[in-house]
């Protein structure tokens, strides 16, 4: 999503992010921009999910489950809510387990087949890794949400479905993450060493192996969520 770096939080809506690559691409596409979706609220960067929404005159999305937390209006997202865009239909998938209100999106383009082709799975499936589970604390049973999102909701997926992960190698959102861009549910399922655990394992390897937190990360939730 469209990230705005560099500057107090403050001063968010004064920032200069990419907002405008995601309108020239768009551009150079020929589509709409319909929705921006958040896969959970950053906190590791100052998301211009909201200025880009403000800017193409479309919704900006989050899970339900921030309702509480976020101070203005948004677009509440559901699990198994299914966005529509023509040809194309996007599946809204809960994933806690990273953060409570992390979502993936499963997308199926029908010109191309009745079956998911790809999933946009933000910092809950990684190439290589899987995201951290202790950002808001309570790091044992996140991580047991993070396994149990995994391998109910995404796991059972056609193998040739691709993912499509918010980071790459160099992000302090996981532990091990690959510098490839992208990858496939049968891939992960083979060689990604977190997903071949089982659950204590995995909670274990998590918990002992958490990278630092975020530079500025409390600075970055406040203007995330802030009014
Ligand atoms: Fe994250």
């Amino acid at each position: 999503m469209a990230a705005a770096r560099w500057a107090s939080p403050w001063r968010l809506k004064w920032l200069r992010g990419d907002e405008a690559w995601f309108i020239d691409e768009a551009k150079k596409a020929n589509v709409t921009i319909n929705f921006v979706v958040d896969t959970h609220v950053h906190a590791d960067h100052y998301s211009g999910g909201r200025k880009l929404a403000h800017m193409v005159g479309a919704p900006y999305c989050l899970h339900e489950s921030d309702t509480p937390l976020v101070r203005f209006a948004f677009e509440p997202l559901r699990d198994r809510q299914l966005l529509d865009l023509g040809n194309v239909s996007v599946e809204v998938v809960h994933t806690p387990g990273h953060t409570p209100d992390s979502i993936c999106l499963l997308v199926t383009d029908t010109r191309r087949a009745e079956s998911p082709w790809f999933v946009i799975t933000g910092d809950t499936l990684f190439v290589g890794s899987v995201g951290r589970p202790d950002l808001l604390g309570r790091e044992r049973e996140m991580a047991g949400q993070l396994h149990d999102s995994l391998h109910a909701r995404l796991l059972h997926l056609p193998s040739e479905v691709e993912i499509f992960p918010g980071h790459q190698a160099g992000s302090v959102c996981g532990v091990g993450l690959s510098g490839k861009p992208s990858s496939t549910i049968g891939f992960e399922k083979r060689w990604n060493p977190a997903l071949s655990m089982d659950r204590d394992a995995f909670i274990a390897s998590l918990v002992q192996d958490i990278p630092q937190r975020p530079t500025e990360m409390d600075r970055m939730v406040a203007a995330n969520i802030a009014a």
